[in-house]
């Protein structure tokens, strides 16, 4: 068994093994007995701050979920007969707080329905006929007819669209989706 070495100090004196090791333990995590409380705060500090942020993302989740939902409007409201709205032809009507309100015979011989409410700011939208599109004169805007997206302009949201049901000849409002 060899024998071990002390290590000596700048002022020549020696330190023990023991002590040299004790003092590296020190410097990797410079905490001393009287600071172990700390530690541990600085620990529930950070799962208090983690778990609320948590918290915060869950809350602000649920709640644009309900707020999705809340914003479907349903209202029930006969509109036109589909014979009276030819293939290519458009109808207007007032629907849910009476906001203007679009219906489209496409010539794939489906009926689309639309808010009239440009989604940019809000100004009446208007079937053009000419080029086969919807467009909101105050800024450009364009939006497909067959699914509401913005084709130009500065809209970002789609129209809203208005659920429709069929009931013999007449056609039938039910509900206003949000974009
Ligand atoms: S309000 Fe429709 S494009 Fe601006």
């Amino acid at each position: 068994m060899g024998s071990v070495n002390p290590v000596t100090r700048p002022d020549g004196g020696a330190t023990p093994p023991n002590r040299n090791r004790q003092r590296r333990w020190a410097i990797e995590f410079p905490y001393g007995w009287s600071a172990d409380d700390q530690v541990s705060r600085r620990e529930l500090l950070r799962l208090a701050v983690f778990a609320s942020g948590a918290l915060f993302a869950a809350t602000g989740f649920l709640a644009g979920l309900g707020y999705a939902r809340d914003r479907t409007r349903q209202k029930e409201q006969p509109i036109a007969a589909t014979s009276a709205v030819p293939p290519g032809g458009v109808h207007y009507f007032d629907y849910i707080d009476d906001q203007q309100a679009i219906l489209l015979h496409l010539d794939t011989g489906q009926f689309v329905a639309y808010s009239g409410k440009c989604t940019h700011l809000s100004c009446a939208v208007y079937w053009h006929g000419e080029s086969g599109e919807l467009r909101c004169p105050c800024h450009d805007g364009v939006f497909d007819p067959r699914t509401g997206n913005v084709v130009a302009g500065p809209p970002t949201r789609p129209l809203e669209k208005i659920a429709l049901r069929q009931e013999g000849d007449m056609l039938i409002a039910v509900a206003q989706m949000p974009s």
